[in-house]
């Protein structure tokens, strides 16, 4: 993962690097570090904090060339000598890298110099030195050498060349000079341009002057894409971002329907014929709502299957020409995703991209975009973005059935009346000391259990697994004790019996049973669901049980937007 930048300018770059940096800390955050040239030297400040700890360290700083880097640590663990930017073993070069050398220790063996960390960037950074040639001929070059990916920025003599493979990667000119960065919403400055650099492309970038090279060497020329405003008006500012992220909900559903009732998102589609079979493919929750969506189509009749994407990648599966590929992702930037995404474009099948990121790489290799209009998520649990997610697969659904006109007014109301519904405090207190903690569901609320799962396990760090009710009792039913809480989320009518029964099974063995649900029971605590229709509510349920993740983890006092080990967008595989 990882983010990186790199200013090129007439006034100090520090600033900028650091503000750009900021934005691009979703991309990661064990480590932040930037690299500039002062007085002929290569100068580099870290930080094991963060990137405010970083710009309190740099504030007297000044450079005209600066790289810098905010790090989700693959090879290495998080210290000072494994961050960003790393230096060649004479300090004349610097650089900083998101991607994964793959071949790092072969390239190590043969270059003859000493290594300060673990890390397979500092082996990129030598590797570039041992070449020949001008700074652009000695990337280009030690690129050829490598297997894996990579976005880098790299530094030496007053020279800043830039490249990519499969990380992204953008430049652009602004007013004050010149620019590359990971996400164009990282670019500072007044930025009306940018480029995009394909895979093993390079770009040698002067204050005025951005030259592009190919994997030969050889100069390029790029076309330049208007950078899209994207402006949020609904901000919810609460004391997390991500209790705003699910405050927010309600407005970005509504935003959401309002785009696809009056806008050309659905006459711009250019879909097969009568489609018969629905595939969908997406990583942690995007999966969960690609489930959601499944069980949507195959409302509909339409056959669905989903997979997570790092799993279709290497798999056997038969494609179908006539299917539709939907490939579901917040960031639109998730490489294992993009991967499938990319397979599946090579042997020619119907590509749809369902995404919350104008702009992103997957809409660019999709013929189809399907937006959410979640607004940008800060929190690395994703909320908003998987209700929108849900909600535009069910319309989907929909207009494929050709019931959209039909249902019109059924989701101006769902949308009018649902409520944000919090997790109840007296009944946290009651339950927040439980250590073995099971989600169990059938049916569409099976799916509402993974996904609740997810969210405890990634931000309270709590060990929960969610298992169909039906299941229980092949085996998992073996772990349910005293010490044992089961929340359970019934909306599905037709299974709502079968349900209690399974639930009856966990309390005669001593389990402590929490219902979720819209449907009256007075034999277990009950955590009372507004009442929408069924197809609804998988939204309705979902949100009390972000909000009990959220309330357990500020209960044991952790940061819910930046859980350890994680970061918003992975862009690794
Ligand atoms: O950006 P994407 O939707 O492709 O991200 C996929 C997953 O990495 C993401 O949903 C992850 O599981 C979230 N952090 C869960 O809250």
């Amino acid at each position: 993962m990882c983010g990186i930048c790199a200013y090129k300018t007439k006034e100090n770059a520090v600033k900028f690097a650091v503000e750009s940096l900021k934005i691009l800390e979703y991309r990661g955050y064990d480590s932040c570090g930037i690299s500039f040239l002062k007085n002929g030297e290569i100068e580099t400040v870290k930080s094991l904090i963060d990137i405010d700890d970083l710009k309190k360290k740099t504030e007297n700083k000044t450079s005209n060339l600066v790289i810098g880097h905010t790090r989700w640590a693959t090879h290495g663990g998080v210290t000072l000598k494994n961050a960003h930017p790393h230096l060649s073993s004479s300090n004349k070069i610097a650089l900083v890298h998101n991607g994964i050398i793959e071949n790092y220790k072969t390239l190590k063996e043969n270059l003859n110099c000493a290594f300060q960390s673990e890390t397979d960037s500092e082996v990129l950074v030598n590797l570039i030195e041992s070449e020949k040639g001008s700074l652009i001929e000695k990337v280009i070059s030690a690129s050829k050498k490598v297997e894996g990916t990579f976005a880098i920025a790299v530094i030496e003599n007053g020279e800043l060349v830039v490249g990519k493979r499969e990380s992204p990667l953008y430049v652009a000119y602004f007013d004050g000079g010149v620019v590359a960065t990971s996400d164009i919403s990282a670019f500072v400055g007044n930025v009306k341009e940018f480029y995009i650099l394909n895979d093993n492309e390079f770009a040698s970038l002067n204050e005025n002057k951005i030259e592009f090279f190919n994997e030969n060497g050889e100069k390029i020329k790029k076309n330049a894409e208007i950078l899209p405003k994207i402006t949020q008006n609904f901000k919810i500012f609460d004391k997390t971002h991500m209790e705003s992220e699910i405050k927010e909900t309600k407005i970005v559903l509504k935003n959401t329907l309002k785009e696809y009732l009056n806008s050309s998102v659905f006459s711009d589609l250019n879909l097969p014929k009568n489609i018969k079979e629905i595939n969908l493919i997406a990583c942690g929750t995007a999966f969960h709502s690609a489930l959601m969506g499944a069980e949507f189509f195959k409302e509909q009749g339409i056959n669905s299957h989903t997979y997570v994407a790092s799993e279709f990648r290497y798999g056997r599966e038969i494609l179908n020409k006539n299917a539709l590929y939907i490939f579901v992702s917040q960031s639109g930037e998730t490489a294992d995703t993009i991967a499938c995404a990319k397979l599946l474009k090579e042997k020619k099948m119907h590509l749809l991209a369902l995404t919350n990121t104008p702009n992103c790489v997957l809409n660019r290799i999709c013929e189809n975009v399907l937006p959410t209009f979640a607004g940008k998520e800060f929190a690395v649990a994703s909320t908003k973005a998987y209700c929108c997610q849900v909600f535009v697969l069910f319309i989907f659904s929909l207009f494929l059935s050709q019931k959209l006109q039909d249902n019109i007014d059924e989701l101006i109301k769902f949308t009018n009346e649902f409520q944000i519904q919090d997790f109840d405090k007296d009944l946290l207190n009651k339950i927040s000391s439980f250590q073995k903690i099971f989600f169990v569901g059938r049916e569409k609320d099976y799916i509402t259990a993974l996904e609740a799962s997810l969210k405890l396990k990634e931000i309270s760090y709590i060990n929960s697994i969610a298992i169909p009710a039906g299941e229980l009792k092949h085996g998992t039913l073996a772990l349910v004790d005293e010490n044992t809480l089961v929340i359970a989320i019934s909306t599905e009518k037709n299974v709502r019996e079968k349900l209690l029964s399974n639930l009856e099974e966990i309390r005669a063995r001593g389990g402590e049973v929490v219902l979720v649900s819209n449907f009256s029971c007075k034999d277990y605590i009950k955590i009372p669901l507004q009442a929408m229709h069924e197809n609804f509510m998988p939204i309705v349920s979902i949100i009390p049980l972000q909000f009990f993740a959220l309330r357990m983890c500020e209960k044991l006092g952790y940061n819910p937007d930046k859980p350890k080990n994680l970061a918003k967008s992975v862009t690794v595989e």
